[in-house]
């Protein structure tokens, strides 16, 4: 199914004298016409690989960050999903290297040697892909193949909780509220527009509420800043660790993750015991679930449980392989 262009003509009296009221619907689209974010590079595609990509990248990152750093030079490196599935995994990692949350490059590679890829054309089908949960299977059967099925990310979900005035809602019921307010004959402005509102509009902080097509039927209006309640977050804990320097003719020690973090990422060896050695330095580095406060040294030997799960790289074969966020720091400052 194609999406449709919705009209654009000023809405006048219809034949039968009926009154140019719009509807809510209308006046979101109208909304969306004049003030969606259309230049979006993958909106002006209908390649499903790269509005597969974008919406993969788009799920933990600011659209600015894609856009300005890792999109254009991922395509550039694998410009086909088929050339996804022919690289190894290692290579997409170091193309994700920076946007972080590391198991979503893992599950694009898994899904393009799954798909050899061509990816699957229906958002039932899509979603049984690694890395492909409902709504961004919706998003991409939508925006890709034309299927009319709303979506739920966290701005959609922002909307809805303050729309249908909501402190709390389960996941059946958001759902049930995206399908409610949903307009299946436009989906594809529908839920493009959405996302633009909850970046745009109705923003976690001091949402703009004059300037939304949905304030008139909005029952959070009053309050928008009520809805949702907010999460009760725990300070992420920090972990302490002494990250190991040690170098061998000329190369370095170190190792390949095999943990779910990170895992693939190369990193340096690490420890909490102490050490004897030469204390570079400190570095810290937040990750989703954790802050990490490293002291760096340089030492003379590792200690023995490490020295056998290390191997060693020259500089150069570092700089071209996947590392992690601190790893890099420590590699650009210490070492490179
Ligand atoms: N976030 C997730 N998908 C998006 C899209 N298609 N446009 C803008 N932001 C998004």
């Amino acid at each position: 199914m194609q999406c449709k262009i919705i009209n654009l003509e000023p809405i006048t009296n219809d034949k039968e004298g009926r009154s140019p009221v719009q509807t809510t619907n209308d006046k979101f689209l109208s909304w969306y016409l004049e003030n969606g974010r259309h230049d979006l590079p993958w909106r002006r595609t209908k390649d499903p690989y790269r509005i597969y990509l974008s919406e993969i990248m788009l799920q933990q990152t600011q659209v600015a960050t894609v856009l300005e750093r890792f999109y254009f030079p991922f395509l550039e490196r694998f410009p086909t999903l088929r050339d996804v599935a022919e690289a190894e995994e290692e290579a997409v990692l170091k193309a994700w290297e920076g946007l972080g949350y590391y198991s979503r490059a893992r599950n694009l590679h898994r899904t393009a040697r799954l798909t050899g890829g061509r990816l699957s054309e229906t958002a039932k089908e899509l979603e049984k892909l690694p890395g492909i949960g409902r709504s961004t299977a919706r998003a991409i059967a939508c925006f890709a193949y034309g299927e009319a099925l709303p979506i739920l990310d966290a701005n959609v979900r922002r909307i809805l909780y303050r729309y249908y005035r909501r402190r709390q809602a389960t996941e059946r019921e958001l759902w049930r509220m995206a399908q409610r307010l949903f307009d299946p004959e436009h989906a594809y402005e529908w839920n493009q527009g959405m996302m633009d509102l909850g970046a745009t509009v109705c923003t976690p902080r001091a949402p703009r509420c004059e300037g939304c097509p949905l304030a008139e039927s909005c029952r959070g209006r009053a309050h928008p800043e009520r809805y949702p309640a907010p999460k009760k977050r725990a300070a992420p804990p920090l972990r302490r660790r002494r990250i190991l320097l040690h170098q061998h003719e000329g190369a370095w020690a170190m190792q390949r993750s095999r943990e779910r973090f990170h895992g693939g990422l190369w990193h340096f060896p690490q420890t909490e015991a102490t050490v004897e050695g030469e204390h570079l330095g400190n570095l810290r580095q937040s990750y989703s679930h954790f802050t990490l406060e490293a002291e760096v040294w340089r030492v003379p030997s590792l200690p023995p449980g490490l020295s056998k799960e290390v191997t060693y790289h020259s500089p150069e074969t570092i700089e071209s392989a996947p590392l992690g966020g601190i790893d890099r720091k420590v590699f650009v400052v210490y070492i490179r």
